[in-house]
């Protein structure tokens, strides 16, 4: 049996962690260990009880308002104790937070493989998104296996001279998650309370718009709830306390415009799938949506995720209140502006990411002679 420890922290780690986590528990020759460092607390908790998963190890390392040494020291001290004991064979990191970096710095110091789960997004500027294009650069350079989600990825990969090998396209487990949460007669509070009605939903979070990028958002989507008398604004709000302050500037008290507690995933997945649009500067919920057929206009001025724009369902709007004014009224007065990228197609995965992820696993190790073929898009 191979030990494959899982080290995560966030929100959307937990989310496209947990398929391959059970996609782990499914394989015989491999037994998996969950770590979590609780970098989140709420929001990590929330998924993992959505897919019935029980972390060997809990870090519980959140504070109020933690700044980034601090949770990169406090998951880096306890980290080396969580390997000597549960002694891994591979550590699997996904993605680009602090808990991605410090599990994977922690696992370089103690000589053990590591396989990074979303590896390749890149802007290239190391202050868009911040810190994760630096996290995601760096767990690149210690990482073993790089599982790429897409084939540009990949690419992004090799022209950082990778060695081949050791690059797999495996297409992005959010696609396997939501396989898991998606379902036609799903209910909930907030699907029956805004059925029928035409719902923009919001998410926004990043880092580095908190402060005058936010206040700028906020301020256009209060223009369009002022606008559009037939439109109403639902947004869960991210535990961030600095993102609750300013959406509670901005928000609060207008009859359009509801902020509510962040929603549990599965209730976020199939309310997606109830709104007439997206607006939103998260990461997964940009590799989510196309496959919905809803248009997303991304609150930020780059994005490391080309294939959804290409695929014509995401546009790049930034943070100048103005312009997410004109593009979203763009899309709600013209319906073939809308149309044209209301478009369902599924540039990120295919739903056998986590299956894939397995069978590189498996070829490493020598328990299986087989490469599973890559995806393609
Ligand atoms: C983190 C990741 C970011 C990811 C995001 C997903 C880093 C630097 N940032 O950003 O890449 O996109 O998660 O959401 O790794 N809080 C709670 N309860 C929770 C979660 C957060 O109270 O369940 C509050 C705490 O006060 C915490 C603050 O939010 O200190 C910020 O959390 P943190 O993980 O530092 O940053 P995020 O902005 O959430
Ligand atoms: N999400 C959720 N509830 C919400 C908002 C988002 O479960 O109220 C999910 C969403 O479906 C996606 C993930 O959280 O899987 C994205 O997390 P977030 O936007 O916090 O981080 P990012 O992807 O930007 O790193």
């Amino acid at each position: 049996m191979k030990r494959i420890m899982t080290v995560f922290g966030t929100r959307p780690e937990a989310v496209k962690m947990a398929p391959l986590i059970r996609a782990l528990k499914n394989d015989e020759e491999l037994d998996p260990i969950v770590v979590v460092t609780a970098q989140h607390r709420e929001m990590l908790d929330s998924v993992l009880q959505t897919f019935k998963l029980t972390p060997d190890y809990d870090l519980n390392i959140m504070k109020p308002n933690q700044s980034l040494s601090e949770i990169t020291a406090n998951i880096l001290s306890q980290l080396d104790k969580v390997f000597d004991e549960a002694q891994p064979d591979m550590v699997l990191v996904h993605g680009d937070t602090m808990s991605t970096f410090a599990g994977s710095l922690a696992a370089l110091y103690k000589e053990i493989p590591i396989g990074h789960v979303e590896a390749g997004l890149r802007t290239w500027d190391k202050h868009s998104p911040f810190p994760e294009e630096m996290n995601r650069q760096m767990v690149g350079v210690m990482a073993d296996i790089n599982f790429a989600p897409t084939q540009k990825a990949a690419e992004n990969l090799v022209e950082e001279n990778k060695p081949k090998e050791s690059i797999v396209i495996t297409g992005n487990t959010a696609i396997d998650a939501m396989n898991y949460t998606l379902s036609d007669n799903y209910q909930s509070e907030v699907i029956t309370k805004h059925s029928g009605q035409k719902v923009i939903l919001l998410t926004a979070h990043r880092r580095e718009n908190i402060g005058e990028p936010m206040a700028n958002i906020f301020e256009a989507v209060r223009e369009i709830a002022d606008q559009y008398k037939d439109i109403t604004i639902v947004y869960p709000v991210h535990k961030n306390p600095k993102v609750r302050e300013l959406a509670q500037h901005y928000l609060s008290h207008h009859e359009r415009i509801e902020l509510i507690e962040p929603l549990e995933v599965a209730d976020f997945h199939n309310f997606a799938n109830q709104a007439y649009l997206i607006l939103t500067d998260s990461g997964g919920v940009q590799e989510e949506m196309p496959s919905l057929g809803k248009p997303v206009l991304v609150l930020r001025d780059t994005t490391e995720r080309p294939e959804g724009v290409e695929a014509g369902t995401l546009k790049i709007v930034g943070t100048a209140k103005n312009y997410i004014v004109e593009e979203l009224s763009k899309l709600i007065d013209h319906e073939d502006a809308y149309q044209s990228m209301a478009k369902a197609n599924n540039p990120y995965g295919d739903g056998l990411a986590s299956s894939r992820i397995v069978g590189h696993i498996k070829y490493y190790f020598g328990l299986t002679n087989s490469k599973p073929r890559p995806f393609s898009s």
